[in-house]
């Protein structure tokens, strides 16, 4: 079966992020079935339509990593009920220049971590808004607010070492690798011509 690659979106610029830290679970547990990797965020300069005339480098570097992908993961914490202003700042860069937007008919999902008990389903939801206008298809299920994430979930080597996170995650890598089976399949199988050229 073709194996898909997935650019994987970590809302959260911190070193010891709880979030980068679940991104890397859900990498390890596709690995057999999708080819996942980070694109970085927190190099993208604030977006400016005026800049898109002569994108900068990071611009650039960051739009066609993702363009070439054939999914994405976003992973994120929430900040004030809402998305983390670089993740927002890393939507709208690659949504631009109008008509080149990097997000268009890409299957996505999306996960929140937090060590608070609602798991981020603000900023789930939040993302959710945005990728509906960005013609995102968006996993449903399983809903992934990882509520009570704290650093003592992971052992020394970053790792999950708590068996029911462990669990959630396996089962979310499980679902977003079927999903992303299923949209390229049924794109194919209504446009066999067009498939394989999404990222318009
Ligand atoms: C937070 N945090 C937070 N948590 C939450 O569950 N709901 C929220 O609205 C917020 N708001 C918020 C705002 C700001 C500015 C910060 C810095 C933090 C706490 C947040 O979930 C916690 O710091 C996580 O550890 C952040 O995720 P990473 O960086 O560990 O991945």
């Amino acid at each position: 079966m073709e194996q898909h690659n997935i650019a994987v979106i970590v809302g959260s610029l911190r070193k010891d992020s709880i979030n980068r830290k679940v991104a890397q679970a859900l990498i390890a547990a596709t690995a057999g079935s999708l080819r996942c990797k980070i694109v970085e965020i927190g190099d993208l300069p604030p977006y400016d339509p005026d800049l898109d005339a002569d994108a900068p480098t990071q611009w650039r570097r960051y739009r066609s990593e993702v363009a070439a992908c054939d999914g994405i993961l976003f992973v994120t914490p929430e900040y004030n009920r809402s998305i983390p202003g670089a993740l927002k700042n890393a939507i709208d860069v690659g949504s631009r220049p109008y008509g080149k937007s990097v997000w268009a008919r890409k299957p996505a999902a999306i996960v929140t971590a937090s060590p608070g008990g609602v798991g981020g389903f603000g900023a789930n939801h939040a993302l959710r808004q945005c990728a509906v206008f960005l013609d995102m298809p968006m996993m449903q299920q399983p809903e992934a607010y990882l509520g009570n994430v704290t650093d003592d979930k992971f052992g020394p080597d970053g790792g999950i070492a708590d068996a029911g996170l462990n669990k959630v995650v396996g089962a979310v890598a499980q679902a977003f690798t079927a999903w992303v089976g299923l949209i390229h399949a049924g794109r194919a199988a209504l446009a066999p011509d067009s498939a394989g050229s999404d990222g318009a």
